[in-house]
């Protein structure tokens, strides 16, 4: 996954991501194209959502989320470009799974077209990282009309038969607040019981609204593995990110699965626990070594193992501003992601792995690809 909201990289660097995994034999490129601090994706019914929800007024300064260094930021992709890249990858037999992350995470959209939110706004493409209470609004009609719109038009350029729709950190504030939300939850007799709350349970209502919609036109959800809190439809396929946990329930529950956890998939964490020597990145250690160690069936019973679809890195673009650390973060740890998609765990052997892997900065160098410099 690549996360272009937070930091837009341009089509001809998006290539150069694809080529790299076509190499190493990935064949899907999960496609981060909406955020709180920019919408990517150009839609011709809601033009708004790219003239002002593509850019930000300044981007927060390192990790101080009182600054802001003032420059303005921003960019997007046209429905040609987009059509552009997913020939390009298709020749190289990968699949551009887009994700349009929802009910959360919208706050870019919502600058656009405030209607769509609780308050009504004022709303601003966010200058700052972190979780926002600014989501959707689940009561009223017009957002899932909104959304309808837009999966229409995403459909048409992208022909995955998976879309990803999101779903991670919805906060439940504004809803609690909101008489539309309120009278949405009224409607639906939603009750809070033990485990969830009446807004949690709403968010199931917007899954289960989007994953039919998508279902009618013949394609299948993708979400993070919040969705599967509270009840989650048969037919979508979990991504489990907050650890490997989701993914090993989901899967016994008879969903299928993405395994993509912090712990061993987030390509934004530091590669050395030597953090000082490194650029700024999102905080925990991920070595090379910890990437290759990680196996997708460990815990798993036998009958649940043919749930996992596959196993994705996440290259989350908070502190990720150019082209350049982008490569720098993904190599050489794809070359470990490629063994643990590929290899059965009997074949995986560290030091085979170990030796071998010293030959790639040569080819990234005649590439042309920044990578981490690494010895053991
Ligand atoms: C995520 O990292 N919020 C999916
Ligand atoms: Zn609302």
């Amino acid at each position: 996954m690549v996360d272009s909201g937070r930091h837009f990289f341009s089509v001809d660097e998006i290539k150069k991501v694809i080529d790299m995994m076509a190499i190493y034999k990935m064949n899907r490129l999960h496609w981060h194209l909406t955020e709180d601090q920019g919408w990517r994706f150009e839609s011709k019914k809601y033009p708004r959502l790219t003239e002002i929800g593509a850019f930000r007024n300044g981007t927060m300064i390192g990790k101080d989320n009182t600054t802001n260094d003032g420059v303005r930021y921003g960019g997007y992709y046209t429905q040609d470009e987009m059509r552009e890249l997913v020939a390009y990858a298709q020749k190289k037999n990968i699949t551009i799974i887009p994700e349009i992350d929802l009910p959360g995470h919208m706050q870019s959209a919502l600058a656009a077209y405030p209607n769509l939110g609780c308050t009504g706004g004022p709303y601003e493409v966010a200058t700052t990282w972190g979780i926002k209470k600014e989501v959707l609004c689940a009561g009223k009609e017009e957002v899932y009309t909104f959304l309808e719109d837009i999966l229409t038009e995403l459909i048409d350029i992208f022909p995955s038969e998976y879309i990803h729709i999101g779903g991670d950190e919805c906060p439940r504030q504004r809803w609690k607040e909101c008489p539309h939300c309120q009278q949405r939850i009224a409607e639906l007799g939603l009750k809070s019981d033990d485990k969830h709350s009446a807004e949690d349970y709403l968010q199931n209502y917007v899954t289960a609204r989007i994953q039919a919609f998508l279902n009618s036109k013949g394609r299948k959800i993708i979400g993070w593995d919040e969705i599967l809190e509270g009840k989650l439809a048969e037919g979508a396929t979990v991504m489990s990110w907050r650890g490997v946990k989701g993914g090993l329930k989901a899967a016994q529950m008879g969903y299928d699965v993405v395994m993509s956890p912090n712990n061993y998939m987030y390509f934004d964490y530091y590669q050395s626990e030597d953090k000082d020597k490194e650029p700024l990145a999102i905080g925990h250690c991920l070595t090379l070594e910890k990437v290759y160690s990680y196996e997708p069936y460990t815990d798993l019973p036998a009958e649940a193992q043919p749930h996992i679809l596959g196993v994705q890195a996440n290259l989350w673009t908070e502190f990720i501003g150019t082209n350049d650390y982008l490569e720098y973060m993904m190599l050489p740890r794809a070359a470990a992601l490629s063994e643990v998609q590929w290899s059965p765990a009997a074949a995986k052997d560290w030091e085979s792995f170990r030796t071998r892997v010293l030959s790639a900065p040569a080819v990234y160098a005649i590439l042309g690809y920044n990578f981490r410099p690494f010895d053991f």
